[in-house]
């Protein structure tokens, strides 16, 4: 990339996010981490590390950029199209059901399914009237623990995850949402450092991708934590754990919601007579489950 060359030849936003465009088709860089097409991905990048609103890209379309703007866009623009890291990394911030959270890569960029179905408090699947206390395993960022906060004004909710790195960046998303004294994180394998405790609602987005997928990971995928993705052979490790402890930690009406991505036919190869309800959301159908406590007796 003519690096030098396109610091003295671009000017304006439209300029950078052309550029930004034309580079990330001609290194054939990967989408996933929260935008649809280049376009998205190109304004995205480049209207956050400006710091500006990217819902009003009229107002600034013809804005030129200082030099010192012009050198830190063209960096970021690099760093994506070359090193191939996803854009949340290099502005910090990712968006979730129209909320921000700060990451880095001690956390998987959020993009849970599970966001969806909190904007609605999970109904019908969920009386929120009856949601005392929600246990967000495997919490990352904090962001489902701080959408379930939003959705379950009155619940006391807690976030737990094994990786001391998460659970840092999970504390700034608390502090930044004014939840420091509303939002429990603790640092926990699974259930381990949660004594006998019950929850109305557990919910978890844990690492479910298989050994195969991680050898075929887009180079992007490679910035994220392999803790917070690798599940092993048939990518049900962590399921294998957790399933059997959901009851202890359930109270009697409690309902569990699971994602598992494309991992449904290696879940019910393991559980083929659970009584799951697959939730579908507007994209997709099968990649989150919810169970209820008293069905999960006999696992
Ligand atoms: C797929 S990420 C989900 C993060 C966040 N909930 C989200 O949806 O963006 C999985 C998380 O599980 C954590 N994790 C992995 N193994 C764990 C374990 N044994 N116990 C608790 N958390 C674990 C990882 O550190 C990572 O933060």
């Amino acid at each position: 990339m003519p690096h030098h060359q396109a610091s003295s030849e671009l000017h304006t936003i439209c300029d950078v996010v052309r550029w930004a465009m034309s580079e990330m088709e001609r290194r054939g860089i990967e989408l996933g981490h929260g935008t649809a097409d280049y376009w998205e991905e190109a304004t995205f990048l480049v209207l956050r590390t400006l710091k500006l609103p990217f819902d009003r890209l009229q107002a600034f379309w013809q804005a030129r950029l200082t030099q010192d703007e012009l050198w830190e866009v063209t960096e970021n623009i690099k760093s994506r199209v070359l090193d191939k890291k996803p854009a949340p990394y290099i502005v910090h911030e990712a968006w979730l059901t129209g909320q921000s959270f700060y990451v880095d890569e001690r956390v998987l960029i959020p993009r849970s399914y599970i966001a969806e179905f909190l904007e609605d408090r999970l109904e019908p699947w969920v009386d929120p009237e009856g949601v005392h206390t929600v246990l967000d395993m495997c919490t990352g960022s904090g962001c489902l623990a701080i959408l379930a906060k939003m959705a379950f004004e009155n619940a006391q909710v807690t976030g737990a995850d094994i990786s001391a790195d998460a659970l840092a960046v999970a504390r700034i998303n608390r502090t930044r949402y004014g939840l420091d004294d509303d939002l429990e994180l603790v640092q926990s394998d699974l259930f381990s450092h949660l004594g006998s405790r019950r929850f109305d609602l557990i919910l978890c987005n844990p690492p479910y991708v298989t050994q195969q997928a991680m050898e075929e990971l887009p180079d992007e995928y490679r910035h994220e934590p392999a803790l917070a993705l690798e599940a092993g052979i048939d990518g049900m490790d962590i399921m294998r754990r957790l399933m059997p402890e959901l009851k202890n930690h359930l109270t009697e009406n409690g309902l569990a919601v699971i994602e598992i991505g494309d991992g449904r036919e290696a879940f019910e190869a393991i559980w083929p007579d659970l009584p799951v309800t697959w939730l579908a959301s507007e994209e997709e159908e099968d990649m989150v489950f919810a169970v209820k406590a008293r069905d999960l007796q006999n696992i």
